[in-house]
């Protein structure tokens, strides 16, 4: 975050730029906003729908005060798929897949929706109906996107857990969602090793017996693993039944899946999307923000087990026809070439990946990305932290030939889709870097001071959005009252977002970064509590509190400082013991980068754990940087711990 901010001191104050482009935005805007029937009405009459009655969006007085489609009804999978099997796109390439080792399989729609109605086939089988959550725990594999529309056929709703988290992660998701159909596989293949899902997935069923069948894909060839007589391997669910199955249409507001995210306290949040509504956005975003073409391969590099490959890797790219590719691997095995090489060889158009992964090519060398023709890339996009400008001009200069056009993506697990960012489909506005420039049609975002007013030009807010657009979660799963206190009651009738912006001169966005305790790690969203607690539950420790600091290459990396219960001592192998526990209960993503012990924290009078004085000692930044906006400590209390956490730190 502070990159940004830096950074952004050469370009305060903003220049005006206006650009007659900016205009034209500016009225489609408005229109998006003042008729959203008519505008969105008219955008949904592109996809398919057995039934349209009622309007688009209807207002109402609680959160999140509006519901889109309500009276409409759709399939999401059946638009994914069977839309375009009557027409000429029937064999055309929906992904191409490989691995690290090479092993690839090229899938047509056709191919996809076969997949797709075995699958679907076999889970009705399993007794799946409308509204029942099947949990999905799968590595980069076609079984996973090709899993999540079978669902999604049904009617049914899925929760995709990340395969990077671990068994407690899984328990707790499973047990909120009460899913009683689990599909995962025997193992993930990454930086040429094998990771065991199938015995984190054994272990998190000693738990949760009310899971009823365990769908396995055995991708080391045995049935093995299958003791359990939970267990049914995948290639048997795809044979069961009928190997056909007719889409279930929904009302829009059905839901269509639950993902769970982090928040500021140690349960993740399930947010739950429709599916009219989310599935306009997806649809509309892809179409217009990356606009690629028939004959183009688009690619984008995140994990599906995140929001960001639930939207811009299954529903936007398959709902708008489009060509991706789909990798199971790191993006720099067996050397830091590889995603070049495979842009070369597949002759890829639009690229979207994270700023943590341009930082970590900036620092491999642009040798490596010289080594290949780049020449086809039309279309950079960014997602899940800001981009620092230095960042975005390398990913211009070296990736993009210095004429790709840079989208810079704000948006988040709530949104359903990209919110914020330039749109070279609709208008292209002048691009700034580290800028996502400015709200694509329909959403009504500002920044806005402590009381909620506009807050001024070049002044650091809070972003909102100020009223529902088609992509908004609908509630959190089995929580409607955290639903309302999270994120609309800061500011009466508007979403808080929870992200700190400043807008310019031209009414341009820059996004700064979180406002609470949600940490960024290499672009994944992580909980400063969910580490606490994974630390809490260990036998030797009391106390912790886990902080975010800045790092160069993931923005942000989790520290953590930890008080031990009486009869422990500190030493290098409790260390290990308590970061390999952190690894065990959440997953490699949440591991500490340091872990301190300490005799005790700084706390308020109150007992409140004061992060801002941790914050200030870990990046050894003066404690005068304390008394930010939010904080509410006095002065003296918060130079009295920073000095005695200094001082417990150098012992
Ligand atoms: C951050 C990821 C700056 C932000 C799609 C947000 C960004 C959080 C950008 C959501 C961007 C995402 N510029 N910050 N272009 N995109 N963020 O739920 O802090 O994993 O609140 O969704 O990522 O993370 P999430």
């Amino acid at each position: 975050m502070h990159i940004v901010l830096d950074e952004l001191k050469e370009v305060l104050p903003f220049e005006s730029m206006v650009h007659p482009s900016i205009g034209n935005l500016r009225t489609l805007h408005a229109l998006s906003l003042e008729s959203p029937d008519r505008f969105w009405g008219e955008i949904a009459n592109e996809l398919y729908w057995s039934e349209k009655s009622g309007p688009v969006l209807r207002p109402t007085d609680v959160p999140p005060f509006g519901k889109w489609f309500e009276g409409w009804k759709t399939n999401i999978s059946y638009n994914c798929l069977d839309r375009h099997l009557n027409t000429w796109r029937r064999n055309k390439v929906a992904y191409y897949w490989e691995t690290e080792s090479g092993e690839s399989r090229t899938i047509t729609y056709q191919q996809l929706s076969d997949m797709v109605n075995r699958i679907a086939s076999g889970l009705k089988e399993l007794g799946v109906r409308k509204g029942d959550r099947v949990t999905i725990y799968l590595p980069m594999v076609p079984e996973l996107p090709a899993s999540m529309l079978a669902v999604a056929r049904l009617g049914a709703i899925h929760s995709v857990i990340f395969a990077g988290f671990t068994s407690q992660s899984l328990v707790d998701r499973l047990v909120d969602s009460q899913s009683r159909v689990l599909i995962t596989a025997d193992v993930a293949y990454r930086r040429g090793k094998k990771i065991g899902l199938k015995q984190i997935v054994d272990e998190a069923l000693e738990r949760t017996p009310f899971v009823r069948h365990v769908v396995v894909l055995n991708r080391e060839g045995s049935s093995g693993t299958d003791a359990g007589k939970r267990n049914i391997p995948f290639s048997e669910l795809m044979h069961m039944g009928k190997g056909r199955v007719s889409p279930e249409f929904v009302e829009g507001t059905h839901p269509s899946y639950i993902l769970y995210t982090s928040g500021t306290t140690g349960k993740p949040k399930g947010a739950t999307h429709s599916t009219g509504g989310y599935m306009l956005w997806t649809y509309y975003t892809q179409k217009v923000v990356f606009t690629v073409r028939d004959e183009e391969v688009y690619w984008c590099t995140a994990d599906i087990g995140w929001v960001t490959g639930h939207s811009y890797i299954v529903y936007g790219p398959l709902l708008n026809g489009v060509t991706s590719i789909l990798y199971e691997g790191a993006p720099d095995y067996p050397q830091p070439d590889r995603w070049w090489e495979m842009v070369e060889r597949y002759g890829v158009n639009v690229f979207y990946t994270s700023p943590t992964s341009i930082r970590m090519f900036m620092k491999f060398g642009e040798q490596w990305p010289k080594m290949h023709d780049l020449s086809s890339i039309r279309i950079l996009g960014t997602v899940g932290e800001p981009i620092n400008p230095e960042a975005w001009k390398w990913y211009h200069a070296h990736i993009g030939a210095e004429k790709a056009v840079i989208v810079d993506t704000w948006w988040q697990t709530e949104t359903g889709g990209i919110m914020i960012s330039p749109q070279p489909g609709n208008h292209l506005v002048p691009l700034k870097p580290g800028s996502a420039t400015l709200p694509i049609p329909g959403v009504d975002a500002e920044v806005v001071d402590e009381d909620g007013q506009p807050a001024k030009q070049g002044q650091k807010g809070f972003l909102v959005i100020k009223r529902p657009w088609p992509g908004q979660f609908m509630t959190l799963w089995g929580d409607d009252d955290r639903f309302r206190t999270v994120y609309f009651t800061k500011y009466p009738g508007m979403y808080y977002a929870g992200d700190y912006a400043v807008k310019d001169a031209d009414g341009y966005f820059w996004i700064l970064g979180r406002a609470d305790e949600v940490l960024k790690v290499a672009g994944h969203r992580i909980g400063t509590v969910e580490i606490e607690d994974s630390l809490i539950s260990h036998p030797a420790v009391a106390e912790s509190a886990v902080i975010g600091r800045n790092d160069q290459v993931k923005m942000q990396v989790p520290v953590a400082f930890v008080v031990l219960r009486p009869g422990n001592t500190p030493s290098e192998n409790l260390r290990s013991e308590l970061l390999n526990h952190v690894k065990k209960t959440i997953g490699p993503i949440a591991v500490p980068d340091q872990l301190y012990f300490v005799e005790r924290l700084p706390k308020t009078r109150s007992g409140k754990i004061m992060r801002r004085v941790i914050g200030a000692v870990v990046e050894e930044r003066p404690i005068g940087d304390v008394t930010t906006l939010e904080d509410t400590t006095s002065v003296d209390e918060a130079r009295r711990a920073y000095n005695e956490l200094k001082n417990a730190m150098k012992s």
